[in-house]
């Protein structure tokens, strides 16, 4: 006899594997419309830059996303860091200057201020919403500080109105970094229109993936402009014209997004809506059915913004259940009883940014930069700060495959799964205290 319903004691899962079985396969699989459009960018021979042609479908990339997001600037370019590296230098960031960056985020937003030979300095966060504490900015705001780069984690935007506020009192830049922040709203307006430049990611599971690429936004003339030189080897270039000066006037990269990948996200665009559409609907349904769970908090949306879920978030409250477990210990339990049942969970971030070695030793350019090459004052990676980060890093886990073509059908298997796990959480945390492997093995994400 099994000891519970659980998929852990041998019972049947919750979720058949039919239905998840290919949703990574059908996630990631392009569409004919995709694969015609590429094949007429291999077919024309036309793969990059071609003086006297441009780049067209870059440039009509540019020009539909900078309408998508409701600003006048768009410059496509070949990761996402690259095009926040490029709002970090159009926003006239220099070497020895300090950028604000909360201290949960993936590693790319704070180097993309080291790629500009400028100085991250960490904020914790809110851990209700994941986003850096608006609260907690000014206190780390010095003569040196340029901007605050404020992370639109899992798709939820931050709190831009106070951020812009707190900007705008100490004359900063504010560049967002919206990897993840396609298709959210926050009082009506896009991501990426909300401060004065901004990066989004087009790689692996991004709304709009493309395998790699980038997009900066802005509405700023002159940051648009030293965006386009720092993506273009320092080069002032007119795509169009029929000649090319080769005159370097300042540093500067080679981060120009392929033709290929351009025509295939154009497609992709004009998908986008449904596609967050279809995930805000997913998610919408399983928070319905998962926030009465005790001891199970479901993601938080502040009413005067919209979540686009690129990952859907859960934390594991421990204060309001019957264990004296660390956090980390009972949350390995429970993903791993709901990998069990088929659920595809995964943990994103392992350690706050300033935790990570590239910090802790200060090694960047080497010889001390950015940190001590510009006289720049003392900057302290205090470990011991960023509690929040911290606690939301051991409670909580991400929820996979909200993104259509799955649907309610799945959601619906989901919450089976998550009711059946913490009702038997007793069970759960035996079965895992009593297996002497610790944390499950989960799903890489990024
Ligand atoms: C929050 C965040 N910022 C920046 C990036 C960097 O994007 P990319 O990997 O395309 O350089 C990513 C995604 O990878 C991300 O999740």
């Amino acid at each position: 006899m099994p000891r519970s319903n659980l998929a852990l004691d041998g019972a049947q899962a919750a979720v058949p594997a039919a239905l998840v079985s290919h949703d990574w396969e059908r996630f990631r699989k392009s569409t004919q419309e995709e694969i015609d459009a590429v094949v007429e960018v291999l077919k024309s021979g036309h793969l990059s830059i071609a003086m006297g042609k441009g780049m067209p479908n870059a440039e009509g990339l540019e020009r539909e996303f900078a309408e998508y997001v409701g600003v006048r600037h768009c410059l496509a370019v070949n990761s996402g860091t690259a095009a926040l590296h490029c709002a970090v230098a159009g926003a006239g960031v220099g070497p020895g200057d300090e950028v604000i960056v909360p201290a949960y985020t993936f590693i790319a937003s704070a180097m993309a201020v080291l790629h500009q030979n400028a100085i991250p300095i960490f904020v914790d966060i809110d851990p209700e919403t994941y986003l850096i504490d608006p609260l907690k900015i000014e206190a780390k705001i010095t003569t040196r500080t340029r901007a605050i780069m404020p992370v639109h984690i899992y798709g939820l935007p931050c709190d831009m109105d106070e951020i812009n506020r707190i900007a705008r009192r100490h004359s900063l830049k504010v560049i967002e970094d919206s990897a993840q922040g396609y298709g959210a709203k926050y009082k009506g307006k896009s991501t990426g229109a909300l401060g004065d430049a901004a990066g989004f990611a087009m790689t692996t599971t991004k709304q709009l993936m493309t395998g790699e690429g980038g997009l900066m936004t802005t509405k700023d003339a002159s940051i648009f402009e030293r965006a386009s030189m720092t993506r273009l080897f320092g080069e002032r270039v007119d795509m169009n014209a029929s000649d090319r000066a080769y005159a370097s006037e300042s540093i500067g990269w080679n981060y120009k997004m392929p033709e290929m990948i351009s025509a295939l996200a154009r497609v992709k665009l004009r998908h986008l809506d449904s596609y967050v559409a279809a995930t805000q609907r997913n998610a919408d349904y399983l928070t319905s059915r998962l926030k009465n769970i005790e001891g199970l908090r479901t993601p938080v949306v502040p009413p005067d913004r919209t979540h686009s879920y690129y990952l859907y978030a859960v934390r594991v409250q421990t204060d309001r259940l019957a264990s004296d477990l660390p956090p980390a210990r009972v949350r390995d339990a429970v993903m791993a009883a709901l990998s069990a049942e088929n659920v595809k969970v995964a943990r994103w971030q392992k350690m706050a940014v300033p935790d990570q070695p590239v910090f802790q030793r200060k090694q960047a350019y080497g010889r001390g930069c950015p940190w001590q090459c510009h006289g720049a004052g003392e900057t302290s990676y205090e470990t011991s700060e960023f509690r929040n980060t911290r606690a939301v890093i051991d409670d909580h886990f991400v929820v996979r495959s909200l993104v259509p073509p799955n649907s309610l059908e799945l959601m619906e298997c989901y919450a089976i799964a998550f009711e059946k796990v913490f009702e038997h959480l007793d069970r759960v945390l035996e079965i895992h205290e009593e297996s002497s492997e610790a944390p499950v093995a989960s799903e890489k994400t990024r």
